[in-house]
């Protein structure tokens, strides 16, 4: 990669992808010229420690994308259908964690080792996956690009840290109040999430499905370009800090024993195969908290599909790093090293560092 370095923005530098974020950007040595912290008017002035050094938080205003090259958003769909396109008018190119942009059809939703392509004829907006649709495409890519897919079926569990840090400080709060027999009332979600399942994440919608069901059926149509593929999902919060888990069943176009899948998954970039069920080994979302990979086991045939067309499977990943932070920050670096970094229509021939 061309280390010219950029200035980028974090927006919801003080949330809890934001923070993961700014410790990627870090970890990976992100060529930074500058990096701008911003978040909302009540985190104006509070500083963040960075690699050793000191930084203050701004506000999220259009002024503040002057000058910024790349801004990676985490603060939600309201800010991010208003501040993404003030960015972009401002010559940032926005990749967006949030679900304002994902479905709009001149907006690449990118997996960094799935459809990076996609990214080429961006206007100044990329979007990030959902975490639950982020840990399954590379997978299912191992599939459609081998045996052809005919159905999927995925059930998620999905951590407390998917909705921020006030989820993670009520399963906190609950966990102790259980212990302490001071009960902590559940204000994040509907019912208490310490010791419990709930099987509503987002709002419903008038199929029946919640809206991130509904996401990560759309989301997945549009990141494998299988516009018909047919999928169906519950996704449900269970009282894990982080890492989502998914319990997978495929129909596949033609037959796939469990080996030749392991073999194929574990060619999947990011994807890490770990499955000794004798042994007690497979994924753990304990284990996948604070790494990059997607991890894939408990591969067997599903036997209520005929002739060896049926898979069953568990992925699991850290929600907050590729599910989130970790994909922003692959797609940063793809448009580097493509020389992608600046809107479509105004790229010329030759880039420098990306920044044409
Ligand atoms: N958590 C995940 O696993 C995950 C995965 C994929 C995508 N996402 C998406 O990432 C976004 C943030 O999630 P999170 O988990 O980091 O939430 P969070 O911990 O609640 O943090 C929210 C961040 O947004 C900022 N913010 C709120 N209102 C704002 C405003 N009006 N202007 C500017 N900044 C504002 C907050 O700043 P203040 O501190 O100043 O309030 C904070 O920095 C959401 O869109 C979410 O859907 C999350």
């Amino acid at each position: 990669m061309t280390r010219q370095p950029l200035s980028v923005a974090v927006v919801g530098a003080t949330g809890v992808v934001g923070r993961t974020m700014i410790q990627v950007l870090t970890e990976r040595e992100f060529p930074l010229r500058e990096l701008r912290l911003l978040a909302s008017g009540r985190s104006a002035g509070r500083t963040v420690s960075v690699d050793g050094r000191t930084l203050e938080v701004g506000e999220a205003v259009p002024e503040a994308f002057e000058g910024v090259d790349i801004a990676l958003f985490s603060a939600g769909a309201s800010v991010s259908e208003v501040l993404a396109p003030a960015a972009a008018d401002r010559g940032a190119t926005v990749i967006d964690n949030s679900s304002a942009w994902r479905m709009t059809e001149s907006v690449p939703l990118v997996v960094s080792q799935v459809n990076p392509d996609d990214a080429e004829a961006h206007d100044g907006i990329i979007a990030n996956p959902n975490c639950s649709t982020m840990q399954l495409v590379p997978v299912l890519m191992a599939l459609r690009d081998t045996v052809g897919i005919e159905r999927v079926v995925v059930d998620t569990y999905q951590s407390v840290s998917g909705t921020g840090a006030e989820a993670i400080a009520e399963l906190e709060g609950q966990v102790r109040g259980h212990v302490t027999g001071d009960e902590a009332p559940a204000s994040v979600y509907p019912h208490p999430i310490a010791f419990n399942a709930v099987p509503e994440i987002d709002v419903f919608l008038p199929n029946g499905y919640t809206k991130e069901e509904w996401k990560l059926v759309l989301e997945s149509r549009k990141i494998l370009h299988l516009p018909d593929l047919r999928i169906s999902a519950t996704a449900v919060r269970i009282p894990v800090f982080v890492s989502h888990s998914e319990a997978v069943h495929v129909e596949t176009r033609r037959p796939i024993g469990p080996d030749e899948a392991r073999d194929l998954f574990a060619r999947v970039p990011g994807v890490i195969v770990r499955d000794d069920p004798a042994a007690h080994i497979y994924p753990l979302a304990t284990e996948a908290a604070g790494r990059d990979e997607v991890f894939v086991g408990r591969v067997r045939r599903d036997e209520s599909i005929d002739g060896g067309r049926g898979l069953a499977f568990w992925v699991v990943s850290d929600n907050l790093r590729k599910g989130a932070a970790t994909n922003a920050v692959e797609i940063a670096e793809l448009l580097i090293e493509r020389g992608w970094v600046r809107r479509a229509s105004t790229r010329t021939g030759a880039a420098t560092a990306g920044v044409a």
